[in-house]
Formats: C-alpha cells, sequence, structure tokens
C-alpha cells in the first residue's frame, strides 16, 4: 500500500504546468481515482501523478487507519472485512467530496456498487491492470495485507483477478502497469486523462497523427 513514498525533489517533464493546469480547471472538483489489485501500483503511481499535476494525494487506505485509530489488520483482525468494508465506503465517499485530488483507492472498493457510483459521479476513474507476477513480485515487499496472510497469495490473487478484472473494466480509463519507468506510466496516464476530459494540446494532436503515419 505504502510503498513509493519518496518525494520527487524534481518535476519531471511528463507534464507542463500548462497541462497540469488546463486538467485541473476541466476537472473541476472532480477527482482522479485509481483503482486495480494489491500491488497494481496505485499509491506510487498516484503520489507521483498528484505531484505532475499539483493536486493532493489521497490514500483511502490511510485514511481508515487514520479515522479507525489503527491499521488495517487490526481492523480485520478485531472488527472484521464487513466492517473494514463499511468504513471503507464512508472515507470513500467523504474524500471524493473534498474537492480534485488524486485518490488512491484499496483493491476492494471499486466492487462496491454504491462507492462506484459515487465514483463514477464524482471522478475519473483509472485501473491500473497488472498481470500476476508483478502484482506477486511487488506484495511479496509487504506484509500488511490481511487478505494475503494465508499459504499461498498467488492463489488468492489469481482468484481475485478472476473476480475483480471484470469489474475494474468498467473504470473510465485502462493503462497498463507493468515494470518500465514510472515517468512512462505517467505519461500515458495523463494523455489518457487529457482525451478523456477533452483537453489534448493542439502541438500533441499533431504529434500523435505524425507518429501515426510513420
Ligand atoms: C484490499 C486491498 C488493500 C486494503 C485491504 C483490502 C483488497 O489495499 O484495502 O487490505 O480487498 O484488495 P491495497 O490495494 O492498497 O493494497
Amino acid at each position: 500500500m505504502r510503498f513509493g513514498l519518496k518525494r520527487h525533489n524534481k518535476r519531471s517533464s511528463t507534464c507542463t504546468q500548462e497541462e497540469a493546469r488546463v486538467i485541473r480547471e476541466a476537472l473541476k472538483n472532480r477527482s482522479i481515482v485509481l483503482v486495480g489489485l494489491m500491488g497494481a501500483g496505485k499509491t506510487a503511481i498516484g503520489r507521483r501523478l498528484a505531484d505532475q499535476l499539483n493536486l493532493p494525494f489521497k490514500d483511502a487506505d490511510d485514511e481508515i487507519e487514520l479515522a479507525a485509530g489503527k491499521t488495517i489488520s487490526e481492523i480485520f483482525e478485531e472488527n472484521g472485512e464487513q466492517y473494514f468494508r463499511d468504513g471503507e465506503k464512508r472515507v470513500i465517499a467523504r474524500l471524493l467530496k473534498d474537492g480534485s485530488t488524486i485518490l488512491a483507492t484499496g483493491g476492494g472498493a471499486y466492487m462496491d456498487a454504491d462507492t462506484r457510483r459515487e465514483i463514477q459521479k464524482m471522478g475519473i476513474s483509472i485501473w491500473l491492470k497488472a498481470n500476476l507476477n508483478t502484482l506477486l513480485e511487488r506484495v511479496s515487499r509487504r506484509d500488511n495485507r490481511p487478505l494475503l496472510q494465508t499459504d499461498s497469495p498467488k492463489d488468492v490473487l489469481k482468484s481475485l483477478m478472476e473476480i475483480r478484472y471484470p469489474v475494474y473494466g468498467q473504470a473510465d480509463i485502462t493503462v497498463n502497469s507493468r515494470n518500465i519507468p514510472h515517468e512512462d506510466i505517467l505519461n500515458e496516464i495523463i494523455r489518457a486523462v487529457q482525451k478523456k476530459l477533452g483537453v489534448v494540446p493542439a502541438k500533441r494532436l499533431i504529434g500523435s497523427r505524425g507518429r501515426k503515419r510513420k
């Protein structure tokens, strides 16, 4: 959940200040909401996206922990998963009303129909889609995910992929989260967001037409 905590000292050139301003303006009060399985990179990419677009970053899991005064593992252990899901739904609904943010959601959040509706109303959803090996490699770095505290995280992830991928597929934008530089993923996200918002800069339109002709 929290990998990629490092802040960037330097702004890379994925998005110009002007492009960021235009995106913020077109979003009005809506947020960009990252969905996808555990290990998809929602937090790591979300922080960088927020940095690029000059928007606040919020991690729903962190906010749930803050509101509950305990960790997600403790909530699952002491109160059960349903209690966690109820809190998750409330927290995300509140965060979506806070004005434009980049919001990283926990992997199960988008499975809730009410939450999906809220996200649809108040944001642009981006599914960070990753394959099993990528997810496995990333989740193995931490042991803070109660659903994966089993003999075979691989089997759990596999069955979650089967159940959840068709639902994640309802997101506005899908980006393949793979092991390439973060800047490249960010670039894909920003171009897709510009397209969705109808604010592709003229020079990029010319650029992409030029590339296609090659
Ligand atoms: C969950 C994903 C976790 C966290 C909780 C449940 C899930 O968030 O919300 O452990 O159901 O997929 P990340 O996707 O940020 O790891």
